[in-house]
């Protein structure tokens, strides 16, 4: 059975992520997606504001993926792929090795944040995962000051946000489904060929402990593993620099 999205649109609330985990513990089933136009109190990774002014994208999305919370992390690499695909179908530039893929979650424009994904799960008593929101805010025509860059001020033409969050719905609900059914590895290679080369330099940090070696590749559950001294080492949540 395909997923249907219900799609709410909101001129100002405090955080779309909020509105959807709401639903999620009020037992809605899964397709719910809340888009607002502008966020009061958005929020991104690691407790950081999400600036949000009319213009972006905002919106989460409530998924019930029953699976265990081990393979989240393929999803959340699944879904940066959607943005990519939903951006580049409508734009006439060409993006080849314009958009990059950042793990775990973030989206590059020439080397520039231009979205984000957060994501926010309830874990049964067996480790199942109840409910997962996912949250995409994407830059169409602002960024924060000297923190990341637009859509619109780097391509020859304007995005439609309803446009670009359609195609993105499309594609995550033709994703999923078939994640569901056949599994991560083709979404591995393709976030693979949509990130950076083997062999980049990088510098993770996990905790307070900074990690660095070079880019290797990503696991079977969307671990990031880096070559650090001829030794491969797994990092399974953390923020990376390069
Ligand atoms: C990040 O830190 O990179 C993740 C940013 C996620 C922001 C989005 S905007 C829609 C949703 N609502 C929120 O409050 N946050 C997410």
């Amino acid at each position: 059975m395909s997923l249907e999205w219900v799609i709410e649109t909101h001129k100002e609330v405090q955080s779309t992520q909020d509105l959807v985990k709401q639903a999620a513990y009020d037992y809605q089933p899964e397709g719910l997606v809340i888009h607002a136009l502008s966020q009061l109190d958005g929020r991104g990774r690691h407790g950081r504001t999400w600036v949000s002014v009319e213009g972006n994208l905002f919106l989460s999305v409530l998924l019930r993926p029953a699976c265990r919370a081990s393979v989240i992390g393929q999803l959340s690499l699944i879904i940066g792929l959607c943005l990519v695909e939903a951006i580049e179908q409508h734009s006439n530039d060409n993006l080849n090795n314009r958009l990059i893929l950042k793990w775990p979650n973030d989206l590059l424009l020439d080397n520039q944040k231009c979205a984000g994904i957060l994501l926010e799960s309830e874990l049964s008593a067996n480790g199942d995962v109840e409910w997962l929101v996912l949250g995409v805010g994407l830059n169409v025509i602002s960024a924060p000051d000297d923190l990341g860059i637009a859509l619109d001020g780097v391509l020859n033409q304007g995005v439609g946000i309803d446009d670009v969050r359609d195609s993105f719905l499309k594609y995550l609900a033709q994703s999923y489904q078939n994640w569901l059914l056949s599994g991560f590895e083709t979404y591995r290679r393709a976030w693979l060929s949509q990130s950076y080369k083997v062999g980049h330099p990088v510098h993770v940090k996990v905790g307070e402990r900074l990690e660095k070696g070079a880019f290797h590749d990503i696991d079977m559950n969307g671990h990031l593993r880096i070559m650090d001294n001829g030794q491969i080492k797994m990092i399974t949540a953390g923020e990376v620099y390069f």
